[in-house]
């Protein structure tokens, strides 16, 4: 990465509405390189499209194997020489394999509080546990299913009558605050990753990661 470039690859599968937020915020910190759909149907490839930024397809459906999806990947993605990878709803397991070629450079975002509820269905997980508060993590990808170091957490709480529409609809306004503002601190360089370390401005990060309200994110996203 250059002092001044840092090109950032989406990786997808389908609505993409974290990818349309990144798109949204326009930083000259960063520029959107690729977007990288493992499904050819998904809507954001159409997002992705219509903010001139190229796209391409690896269909998990075209390859026998994962390591053939895996080096299909790679080529994709090298393609777009890429600083930083940002999942988005991209719905493959990485490999570890995959994962060690780019270490400290791959992204998450995971609607839960990691690292409660890793995997699917976290909404249902977190009704059905009667929580009382849920949230959205991001992460630096490791060997470790939705495990890797904690970059940062905003934590909602779960109302009344809560259900998985509208935990839904509230995680995503998180959602779409916070990976820009993280996003943004890794084009500035200001984040890092070194193994399980990681770093803001030079400070080492709780085991939590950096803890922000929606109100901290609209001061910085703005
Ligand atoms: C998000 O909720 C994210 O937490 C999860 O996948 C979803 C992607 O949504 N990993 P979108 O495609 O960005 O709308």
């Amino acid at each position: 990465m250059s002092s001044t470039h840092c090109n950032v690859v989406v990786l997808i599968g389908g609505n993409g509405s974290n990818l349309q937020a990144l798109i949204d915020k326009q930083s000259p910190h960063y520029t959107l390189a690729g977007v990288i759909s493992h499904r050819p149907e998904a809507y954001g490839l159409e997002r992705a499209k219509n903010a001139n930024i190229p796209t391409t397809v690896v269909s998990h459906q075209a390859y026998h194997s994962r390591s053939d999806f895996e080096a299909a990947l790679v080529q994709a993605l090298d393609n777009y020489q890429p600083d930083l990878i940002v999942l988005a709803g991209f719905m493959r397991i990485l490999s570890p394999d995959f994962v060690k070629r780019y270490p400290g450079k791959i992204l998450n975002i995971h609607p839960s509080l990691l690292p409660k509820y890793k995997g699917l269905n976290t909404h249902q997980r977190v009704l059905d546990a009667k929580d009382q508060e849920h949230g959205v993590s991001i992460h630096f990808v490791t060997e470790e299913l939705d495990g890797g170091p904690l970059v940062a957490q905003v934590k909602i709480p779960v109302l009344l009558n809560e259900t998985v529409e509208s935990l839904t609809q509230r995680i995503h306004h998180v959602e779409h605050g916070l990976y820009p503002t993280v996003v943004e601190w890794y084009g500035q360089q200001r984040l890092k990753c070194q193994g399980n370390t990681v770093t803001l401005d030079q400070e080492r990060l709780k085991k939590e990661g950096r803890e922000l309200t929606l109100i901290d994110m609209q001061g910085m996203v703005s």
